[in-house]
């Protein structure tokens, strides 16, 4: 589907050609000196008046008139050279990508060296244009009944440089295979929640364990009440939908220890249960699922990228809902760590399933688990959408996952965690902890309450309630960035 050429990319006839542009300085030297000649020197006209913008964030596309074999060039404005980055690129190919999609490419063609820079190689780059493309091009088709326009789908993507073909083309894969994991993620997270059930959810597990070669579990109701994993179970048992607890296993080598593990909370619908959510609130609980999808979307990546170190995955997954067997507040249950849990709000679904995942994920040999969840409103108070909440138990961890998370370009703040808020959360007369202690803090109660069940284990929390809505996908690359380094 994508071939690495070296030679004049002039004579591409690919339905576009990308290109990038710095503004500053304009330089028409490499790639542009070349169009600019093919053009009898008219490009260097086009920017001086304005027809073609450079500046970050602006993309143009102009039709080559046969100047040149390809129909039109797509030009993705960088600005200024020496700020450039990796992100600069991946943004601006976003932008070029949706602007040059009316048109209906069938095959493009990539003047890679335009994008190189004293900040970001040829490869890195390729990295850059591949991820952002392919993630630019996704859109969820959802159930609306076909039109008879044949949609027009892209097949080849040529990619011309002066760099090793060898590398550039491994980058292009890791590309691809980033953007294809983000990809599964949002589309997981966008299906209808009646066509998205646990058993869906484990279904696909089961496909990512056949194609990759994965070891999977996935525990029944029946296993899980035999083990006592009370807190997941208290959650699922007002639904006549069938819960699963669902682990796989990357192992690259015989090695089973201290295994790093994606936790994701897979709530296929949140209704709240009897502490019931408002009419508006209810809608869109579709996307309670967002951290299972992250972690599925991560070990698709990982299926296709074999990192060295064994990766583990463990998803519960349920939906939260009434009916006469549903939990009630002031219940309590027994987790399956032993400890005792007063359910004050049966909103707070959470954190009841994840707990009981974390013990589950230590048991199996987990030695630094990250969790992602859709956990609180609490977190969009705090930190707006942008931004995904974190709390850890371990700062070297932390520092691992913060870091992961620039290169992939999502934006982590970590929330204190204070030895009152602990107080608060194991604030009971009846119970060990406190589902829900009161509306302060919000954000840290929910994490805070997960990391009871960490204990010792290190441990990073990521509340992505907010950034799941504005990002789709988000934390699918820092995940699997992580696993990779
Ligand atoms: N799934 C919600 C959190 C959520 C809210 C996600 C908005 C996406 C958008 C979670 O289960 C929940 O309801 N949390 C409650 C907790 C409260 C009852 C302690 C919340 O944040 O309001
Ligand atoms: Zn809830
Ligand atoms: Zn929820």
């Amino acid at each position: 589907m994508f071939t690495i050429k070296n030679g004049p990319f002039t004579e591409t006839n690919a339905d576009a050609l990308l290109v990038g542009l710095f503004d500053k300085p304009l330089k028409f030297e490499g790639v542009l000196k070349t169009l600019d000649e093919s053009f009898q020197g008219n490009l260097t006209g086009l920017v001086k008046n304005g027809d073609l913008s450079a500046k970050k964030g602006q993309a143009a596309v102009i039709p080559t008139m046969s100047q040149i074999q390809t129909k039109r060039i797509v030009f993705a404005g960088l600005g200024k050279e020496k700020e450039a980055d990796f992100h600069t690129i991946h943004e601006a190919v976003t932008i070029a990508a949706k602007q040059s999609e009316t048109y209906g490419l069938e095959s493009i063609a990539v003047a890679l060296d335009s994008f190189v820079n004293e900040n970001v190689t040829a490869v890195e780059a390729a990295k850059a244009i591949f991820e952002a493309f392919f993630m630019a091009r996704f859109h969820y088709s959802g159930y609306r009944t076909p039109g008879n326009e044949p949609e027009k789908i892209l097949k080849s993507i040529d990619v011309w440089t002066e760099a090793d073909a060898v590398e550039v083309k491994a980058a292009c894969e890791v590309g691809r295979a980033m953007a294809g994991g983000t990809n599964t993620a949002r589309r997981l997270t966008a299906t209808p929640p009646n066509m998205m059930t646990a058993s869906d959810l484990a279904h696909h597990a089961q496909q990512l364990a056949d194609q990759y070669g994965f070891d999977i579990e996935i525990l029944e109701r029946e296993d899980m009440e035999k083990i006592g994993m009370g807190s997941f179970l208290a959650v699922a048992q007002g639904s006549a939908a069938p819960p699963k607890m669902i682990t796989l296993k990357y192992k690259p080598n015989e090695d089973w220890n201290d295994v790093l593990t994606f936790v994701g909370k897979g709530v296929t619908f949140d209704t709240g249960g009897y502490s019931i959510k408002s009419k508006d609130g209810i809608v869109g609980m579709k996307t309670d699922m967002a951290g299972a999808a992250a972690v599925l979307g991560a070990m698709e990546i990982i299926g296709e990228l074999r990192p060295d170190q064994p990766v583990m995955a463990v998803i519960p997954a349920t939906d939260n809902v009434i009916s006469g067997h549903a939990f009630k507040p002031d219940d309590v249950i027994t987790s399956l760590s032993g400890k005792t849990i007063e359910v004050k709000n049966t909103d707070a679904e959470g954190r009841l399933i994840l707990a009981d995942a974390i013990t589950y994920a230590k048991q199996q040999r987990a030695g630094r688990i990250v969790d992602v969840a859709t956990l609180t409103g609490g977190v969009i108070i705090a930190l707006g959408k942008d931004k995904t909440g974190a709390l850890t138990n371990n700062e070297p961890f932390f520092e691992q996952v913060l870091e992961a998370s620039h290169e992939a370009g999502e934006f982590i703040w970590q929330l204190p965690l204070t030895e009152f808020d602990k107080k608060r959360i194991r604030q009971s007369d009846v119970a060990d902890l406190n589902n829900s202690p009161g509306r302060d803090g919000h954000a840290i109660m929910g994490g805070g309450f997960i990391g009871e069940f960490a204990e010792e284990t290190p441990w990073v929390h990521l509340d992505i309630a907010g950034s799941a809505e504005m990002s789709p996908g988000v934390m699918t690359r820092t995940l699997a960035i992580l696993a990779l380094s």
